[in-house]
């Protein structure tokens, strides 16, 4: 046997397993794992004594290059795809926009056209569907055909990205024909837009006026609509974002209930809350991004949904602005301030540290939330996901001990400030994997733009 890699000694961490065990590689895949496999005619060696051996992180919502708010994001698929890869994930699921009047295949096409001479490693992606006239419906299949089969909707920004609800139910129809999947952006438009109007008419234009209008009772009615239509659709439904224990309680209902219904949470959610957005000045304008923080007293309940699979997923809606002159453009008027976060990178140090290092939940638990179920639920696994004979060599050798202190002076994001700044985590990737290629090895980045796949998707098929 001779192999192109072998991670030695490591502990191999799955969502179900953890047991010490040399991990080889052969032609970017997996194909090996046993006690002293031998080491002979072996390229490379990487030593993982006392480190955890997991699959690639896989974050299945970020926005790179993404047009919004009158700016672009301010990670391209180069500088994305290497933060995340510093942080440990090797897998984005990002979303192509249509816009209204085109064909989805449009969006398709534009982000592969982003994407491709980009990224280092590997992506796919959601359409975010803008308009849907009855004769685009079979656009659908053809998306899933070239392996995008989920779809995302929104029930805010109205007027630029909502959907009313007969367009939402005609699209979960369609999506439970062909085996897709609807990913939601559930917080009530309508009104949450008579609420800012009525601030700005009262003079309140500051950032915190963000969190101030978008009352969690909004998010959890569109929640709880976004659920009973799929219902009635007989589709399968993704919360995006979410944010509050109020649309929690009713994603755990639904579950209870045995209907499809997943959500996700974001690191922001489980970090950061309201009070955050009462930093002097303009600086609250950081955590300007939609759903907006919450009291803190949420934040426990997250990491309990997390816990207690209420919540099956973390991923980062990573959707950089820089504070000067992006962020800004909303200094007199927070409704301008374009919307999201900068989140990439820091995924699975900040889970690893509060969920596993907080004594919340188990290491296996830890790898099921941030890769093996975003494999799943996205028609990823096994091919992603885990650490298994057949599966790309996507892995992380990751140091439970070793301590980081989040900084945007350190960090790879093309940002000019973190979320998490100051915020101090333990355990960290040491060396970082896509397809068996060695991309991150401590502070150096070895990957290559254009290196990384797009992945064709299957269909949804449960969890
Ligand atoms: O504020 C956010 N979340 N920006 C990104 C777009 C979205 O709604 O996910
Ligand atoms: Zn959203
Ligand atoms: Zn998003």
């Amino acid at each position: 046997m001779t192999f192109d890699t072998l991670i030695v000694n490591g502990t191999v961490v799955t969502a179900t397993d953890t047991y010490i065990a040399d991990v080889a590689i052969t032609g970017g895949k997996i194909t090996a794992i046993g006690q002293s496999l031998p080491r002979e005619n072996t390229t490379r060696i990487l030593e993982a004594k006392n480190k955890y051996v997991m699959p690639g992180g896989i974050d299945v919502h970020t926005h790179l290059d993404m047009p919004f708010g009158g700016t672009t994001s301010a990670d391209d698929f180069e500088t994305g795809t290497r933060a995340a890869a510093f942080g440990g994930t090797t897998t984005l699921i990002d979303f192509a926009i249509q816009y209204k009047g085109q064909p989805l295949r449009a969006a398709f096409d534009a982000w592969m056209q982003k994407a491709a001479s980009k990224a280092t490693t590997d992506y796919a992606f959601h359409c975010i569907i803008t308009d849907l006239p009855n004769a685009r419906l079979d656009e659908m299949a053809e998306l899933v055909h070239e392996g995008v089969p989920s779809f995302k909707l929104f029930m805010a920004y109205p007027g630029v990205f909502m959907l009313d609800d007969a367009t939402i139910f005609k699209a979960m129809r369609t999506a439970s024909k062909i085996g897709g999947m609807i990913c939601m952006h559930a917080e009530n438009g309508g009104a949450i837009d008579v609420i800012v109007q009525q601030a700005l008419a009262e003079g309140k234009t500051a950032p915190k006026y963000h969190a101030l209008t978008r009352p969690t009772t909004a998010e959890a009615e569109a929640t709880s609509r976004a659920i009973a239509l799929a219902e009635m659709a007989g589709s399968p439904v993704y919360i995006v974002h979410l944010s509050c224990n109020d649309a929690l309680e009713k994603v755990r209902e639904a579950r209870d209930r045995g209907l499809p219904v997943y959500a996700e949470t974001c690191p922001q959610y489980l970090y950061l809350s309201l009070d955050d957005m009462e930093k002097p000045g303009f600086e609250s304008a950081k955590y300007v991004f939609t759903p907006p923080l919450r009291e803190k007293w949420h934040q426990e309940k997250l990491w309990t949904g997390l816990k207690q699979d209420h919540l099956q997923v973390v991923s980062t809606d990573h959707c950089p602005f820089c504070f000067k002159e992006q962020k800004e453009m909303g200094k007199d008027d927070f409704t301008k301030i374009p919307n999201g976060g900068p989140g990439i990178e820091h995924r699975m140090s900040l889970i690893y540290s509060g969920g596993v290092g907080k004594g919340r939940f188990s290491v296996n638990r830890f790898v099921e939330l941030v890769s093996t179920t975003p494999a799943k639920i996205f028609g990823l696994f096994p091919r992603k996901g885990t650490v298994a004979v057949g599966s790309d060599a996507d892995l992380v050798i990751f140091d439970p001990n070793r301590e980081h202190i989040i900084s945007a002076k350190t960090h790879h994001m093309r940002v000019d400030y973190s979320m998490f700044e100051g915020i101090k985590v333990k355990g960290m990737p040491d060396v970082v994997l896509s397809r068996g290629q060695v991309v991150v090895e401590g502070d150096k980045f070895h990957g290559k733009p254009g290196q990384g796949n797009f992945l064709k998707r299957a269909v949804y098929s449960g969890v």
